[in-house]
Parts: structure tokens; C-alpha cells; sequence
């Protein structure tokens, strides 16, 4: 008896694990703007408090999106394919380390909880929420970004130097942090001495180089400024509640029955070295 009972235990325990680890992930099929459907990972972690969605576009490019609820701080990377026949390698990795507003995507424990009841569903998101531009100043040193997120170092170690932030991102982090901007300075580096004349000495003002924009670059191996945009096609943006009867007599009670569903745009303009490094922005 007690064998089997010992058996049984280890066999619940097992189904626990297996149903544990694939509930964590969602797999959500997106229709996007242009009608292709791609497929999004989206992974809750609650001891981290991170959600990760990562998916690939139909051009090639895999984007992924780390949001680290801790420190506010939201990570965009994405593994460019490259040109091969015009000298370019296989692929690049660019990364965008920006402050995220708390309540612009559902909780990691809100999403850790979510499921789908049909997942060959294809999903279009409720609300489009358009673009926002960002204009990057600065090189994240990536021994150091731990200051800024513990997540960086691991999930941009392929991009190196091709990690980008902005002033206004330090402003807010340390305001959340309560902590001085220059805390961070260890943490950044202005972009290559070749631009450095273009820019000033102090963390407070402007330091963007003001390089020509790559579309309007006819040398490759000239710096300028390149531009990518990175769609997040579909998330949970927010919690939806309902309303219903509460316990006792003509009470109301608010419940939470859903998610909002949101789509997202993100232009970055940023330094590259070489208008080789930015072939799309022409
Ligand atoms: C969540 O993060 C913790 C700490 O980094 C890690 O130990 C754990 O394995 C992660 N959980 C899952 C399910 O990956
Ligand atoms: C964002 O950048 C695009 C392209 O450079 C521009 O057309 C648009 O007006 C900008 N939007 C805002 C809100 O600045």
C-alpha cells in the first residue's frame, strides 16, 4: 500500500511540474498590418517580475520584448538578418533600454494567470496605440548596466555597444529610484570620439550627435543617424472589470474579466558608426 500511495505522490507531483511549466508560456497567433500572421511567446515571470514576449517578423527580424516591472524599465532588442551580397554579416543585434510606465502592460502575475480558451485563435488587438519616437544619446556600458536593469547585461550581450538609451529614461529611473542621475554615469558612454565633437561635456544637456540621417548618407563607411521601427503587434495592455451583484442586498462588486488588448509602434533614431550598419533606412 504504501508503495503504490508513494508512486502516486510522485506521479501528481510530475503532472504538477509539466502542467506548471507549459501554462507559464503563451503562444498567441497576431495578425498584422500587413496581414501576416505571426506568431508571439509571450513568459511570465513572477519571481522576477518580468514578462518577456518575444516573435519573429515576417521579414526575419527576431524582436524581443523584456519588461522589468522592478526597475520600471522596458527592453527592446532585435536580431537584424543582414544583406549578405552587400557586404554585410549575417546578422546584427541592436538593443533599446527605455523607462516603462507601470501601467502600460497588465502585471507579471496577471499574466502568469492568463490563458486562452481557443490558441489557433488568430488575435487582432483592440486599441492600435500608434508610434512613439525615441531618440537614443547614449551607449549603455554593459558591465555596468545592472545599475539600470539586472536583465540587460544577459539579453544585450550580443548587441555590446549597440545598446541605446536616452536622458530622459536616466530622469525618470532615478526619480522612481530616488536616487542622483549621476548614479548612472558608469553605466554610459557618449557615442564615439569621431562624434564627440558634436556634443557637450555634461550628463544634463543634449549630448545627441548631430550626424545626417542615414537615409540621406551616400558613404557606407560614414556615421549617421539610423532609424528602426519595432511593432509589438499585440498585448495585454490593461485589465478589463466588470460589475455584478455583490454578497449582500443591492451591493456592487467589481471584478476583473479580461484584458484590454493593445498594439504598439517604437522609432528609434540612433548612432551607428557606419551607414553599413542601417541598409534599411533608405
Ligand atoms: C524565474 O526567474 C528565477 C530567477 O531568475 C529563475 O530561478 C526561475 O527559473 C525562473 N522561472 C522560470 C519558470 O523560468
Ligand atoms: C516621429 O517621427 C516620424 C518620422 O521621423 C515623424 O513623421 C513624426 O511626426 C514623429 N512623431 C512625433 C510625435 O514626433
Amino acid at each position: 500500500m504504501m508503495n503504490w500511495r508513494w508512486f502516486f505522490n510522485i506521479l501528481v507531483g510530475l503532472l504538477c511540474l509539466v502542467v506548471d511549466f507549459s501554462d507559464t508560456q503563451l503562444v498567441i497567433n497576431v495578425r498584422n498590418q500587413g496581414g501576416d500572421v505571426v506568431q508571439e511567446n509571450i513568459f511570465a515571470n513572477v519571481t522576477d517580475d518580468t514578462v518577456s514576449l518575444e516573435f519573429q517578423r515576417s521579414d526575419g527580424t527576431l524582436i524581443t520584448q523584456v519588461i522589468d516591472f522592478r526597475n520600471e524599465v522596458q527592453i527592446l532588442k532585435a536580431l537584424i538578418l543582414g544583406e549578405e551580397e552587400r557586404g554585410q554579416s549575417q546578422y546584427q543585434v541592436v538593443c533599446f533600454i527605455f523607462h516603462f510606465d507601470k501601467d502600460s502592460f497588465i502585471s507579471s502575475d496577471a499574466m502568469s494567470k492568463l490563458r486562452q480558451k481557443n490558441p489557433s485563435t488568430i488575435r487582432t488587438p483592440e486599441e492600435d496605440l500608434g508610434r512613439s519616437n525615441y531618440s537614443m544619446d547614449y551607449t549603455v556600458v554593459l558591465p555596468h548596466s545592472g545599475l539600470i536593469s539586472p536583465f540587460v547585461a544577459d539579453l544585450c550581450a550580443e548587441a555590446g555597444e549597440a545598446t541605446y538609451t536616452r536622458h530622459a529614461d536616466l530622469v525618470l529611473w532615478a526619480a522612481a529610484q530616488g536616487i542622483p542621475e549621476t548614479t548612472y554615469l558608469t553605466a554610459l558612454k557618449k557615442f564615439p570620439s569621431s562624434v564627440n565633437h558634436f556634443m557637450s561635456n555634461s550628463v544634463e544637456d543634449d549630448v545627441r550627435p548631430s550626424v545626417s540621417s542615414c537615409t540621406s548618407m551616400k558613404k557606407m563607411r560614414s556615421p549617421c543617424q539610423c532609424h528602426l521601427e519595432l511593432c509589438i503587434g499585440w498585448y495585454p495592455c490593461g485589465l478589463k472589470y466588470c460589475k455584478g451583484k455583490g454578497q449582500s442586498k443591492n451591493s456592487v462588486m467589481t471584478y476583473r474579466c479580461g484584458i484590454k488588448t493593445c498594439r504598439k509602434c517604437h522609432l528609434f533614431a540612433y548612432y551607428v558608426a557606419q551607414k553599413q550598419q542601417c541598409l534599411w533606412d533608405e
